[in-house]
């Protein structure tokens, strides 16, 4: 959600943000821009539409001469996408360039103030107020002004800044939103994101709350709010190049959804110790796990979706009651969190805005937060007060895959953890769910073979006006993210539902021909689900069922079946989402959408 990008070094900088702001495409955003100072004055050139937009209007940044600069990827939230609202945004004199991340929250009456003082608004947006302010306390020291800014203004900010009577410096800030800066021999980086500048250096430091930092180019300070400089560290990027480029996959979702085998294994390998399993990052011991009285889970979208089903999991293997909530209404539903509860939060970015509320008011409370974070060194990672990592590595599709699936598994090692120092697992059953659990990247491979039939399937339904996927327990909880798949992608309505629960309303919506998809993989629920199958068939549906291999009874009630090898029933989301992601992206690459940058989604929701 908006990507930044700024660079001042030897080199050109147009090229090189351009470069950077196209690896942040992922971020989702629906206007491009940026400012470079030439020698003389700052230009900005931005426009509403793709990245390649920019591109033209700048002949690849060959127009915009300069060796130091800001570039931006902008998600809309105040005002609408339009060439005014685009990023960068400047002061009056157009000496001051902006470009932000995040929410400006008290915009409105410091913009008020600002047209008091006879400033003249171009766009509708927030974050021209910070030009404007930048504009009106600047007295010729940048960091005094940025200073006073910082201290007037409310919300989640990471910005760059230039001045024009600064030319050999760009600034940076952050709260809330994610920041970071890089440096290599030939200059300094700023960026929303790592893979930004992964091409031109693996030195860079987090930038934390409330920090500033001055870029040069050949060195960079950091200072706080009240300018008192501050030494940090800079980290190695140890993570692979390449593992943030298509590879010869047609789209990245692709390419990510065939990863899921190697990074379900990533996840599972290094926990699995002479057959049991050791979460060591858990900092948690015996006693603590038996202390556990409640385990509150906290998420967003397909994050939320792995939640539910660790529900089920963990409350079947360690018998400890579970509480699901989606981020933003944890936040202000006023939990109830009593002695004995766990906190997780679960993320593949780490930077969602409600997810990290939601850890904070945790914490807040005097509670502990478990992360489960992709993305190392994000703000969930840093803040948690222990994190287990899930190793899928970059993603960039903005409808997840490989994230998701590690989240489950590190969703089963937790269960299964719980489940055995608990005694509620005998060694037998745990050390068949451990091979159960050893066999799930094979058995995925194996699905994803099966691509071509799932395709021309898919093919079937590009003009489909809604699908309904239904199950039951587990089966439910892929059948919501076998529906986001979807609908956010192919942009066809669809809905899911607990299979018992449809024909309390929803089976109206059934039609001739409407395709529902049944998810039946636990045994124990097969008639119950075949019944609600059987309801639907009998209202025109077309019934598409995936159940696990054996369950042939299903074919009298389903119109096509996809099984799914034999696992554990608790691990058979793992294998039942593959067909249903391959699915949704078949279905929206037949209806030619931009199926990695699905419109109006992010990736990274830095914002409530
Ligand atoms: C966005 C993404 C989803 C993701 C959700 C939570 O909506 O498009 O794919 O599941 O945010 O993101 P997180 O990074 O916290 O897992």
């Amino acid at each position: 959600m908006c990507g930044i990008v700024g660079y001042i070094g030897k080199k050109q900088a147009a090229p090189i943000i351009l470069d950077g702001l196209a690896k942040l495409e992922y971020r989702g955003y629906d206007s491009a821009g940026m400012a470079i100072y030439d020698g003389e004055k700052i230009n900005i050139k931005k426009s509403v539409g793709r990245l390649n937009v920019l591109e033209n209007l700048t002949h690849g940044g060959e127009t915009m001469p300069g060796v130091l600069g800001i570039g931006h990827t902008r998600w809309a939230t105040h005002g609408a996408p339009s060439d005014e609202n685009s990023h960068p945004h400047f002061n009056k004199d157009e000496t001051i360039a902006v470009v932000h991340n995040g929410i400006i929250e008290n915009y409105l009456p410091l913009k008020k103030k600002m047209m008091d003082k006879g400033y003249e608004f171009r766009s509708e947006t927030d974050t021209e107020v910070l030009a404007h302010l930048l504009d009106y306390y600047y007295k010729g020291n940048p960091l005094e002004a940025i200073t006073k800014v910082l201290h007037r203004v409310e919300g989640s900010y990471a910005l760059g800044i230039m001045f024009a009577e600064h030319p050999d410096e760009i600034f940076a800030v952050r709260k809330d939103s994610p920041l970071i800066v890089g440096q290599n021999d030939d200059g300094c980086f700023i960026a929303s994101d790592v893979p930004a500048v992964l091409k031109y250096t693996r030195t860079v430091t987090y930038v934390e709350n409330q920090e500033i930092v001055r870029l040069r180019d050949d060195h960079m300070h950091f200072y706080t709010v009240d300018e008192e400089e501050i030494q940090k560290t800079p980290v190695t990027i140890d993570w692979d190049a390449n593992a943030a480029e298509k590879g010869g996959y047609e789209h990245f979702m692709l390419k990510e959804m065939y990863e899921q085998p190697k990074t379900v294994n990533d996840t599972i390998s290094p926990r699995i110790k002479e057959n049991d399993i050791v979460i060591e990052e858990l900092n948690m011991s015996d006693e603590d796990i038996l202390a556990v009285k409640k385990i509150h889970i906290v998420a967003c979208g397909s994050a939320y979706h792995t939640g539910v089903t660790a529900k089920y999991v963990i409350e079947g293997l360690a018998r400890i009651p579970v509480e699901v909530d989606v981020a933003s209404e944890f936040r202000y539903r006023n939990p109830i969190l009593e002695e004995g509860a766990l906190v997780v939060v679960i993320s593949q970015s780490g930077e969602t805005a409600d997810t990290l509320a939601a850890l904070r008011e945790s914490q807040a409370r005097g509670f502990k937060v478990l992360g489960i974070v992709n993305v190392v060194g994000s703000s969930i990672a840093r803040e948690a007060d222990n994190v287990m990592y899930t190793w899928a590595g970059p993603e960039i599709a903005v409808a997840t895959t490989k994230a998701y699936s590690a989240q489950l598994v590190a969703l089963y090692l937790l269960a299964m953890k719980f489940g055995k120092v608990r005694g509620k697992i005998s060694d037998a059953e745990f050390k068949e769910m451990l091979n159960d659990l050893k066999c799930l990247p094979d058995q995925i491979e194996l699905l994803l073979g099966n691509k071509e039939r799932i395709q021309r399937f898919a093919n079937r339904y590009v003009g489909a006006k809604d699908v309904f996927f239904i199950g039951r327990g587990i089966d439910y909880a892929i059948s919501m993210e076998g529906s986001l798949k979807l609908k956010e992608i192919s942009y066809i309505h669809s809905e899911a539902y607990a299979a018992g629960e449809l024909k309390h309303g929803t089976i109206s919506l059934i039609e001739e021909g409407t395709l529902v998809a049944a998810v039946s993989t636990q045994p124990a629920l097969f008639q119950k689900t075949i019944s609600n199958m059987v309801e639907v068939k009998a209202r025109g549906a077309f019934v598409l069922a995936v159940t696990c291999e054996g369950n042939k009874e299903i074919e009298k009630a389903a119109d096509y079946v996809i099984y799914i090898p034999e696992t554990n029933p608790y691990f058979a989301n793992s294998l039942a989402i593959i067909p249903l992601q391959l699915f949704g992206y078949y279905v929206a690459v037949g209806k030619g959408c931009d199926v990695d940058k699905p419109r109006n989604l992010a990736k990274s929701v830095t914002v409530e």
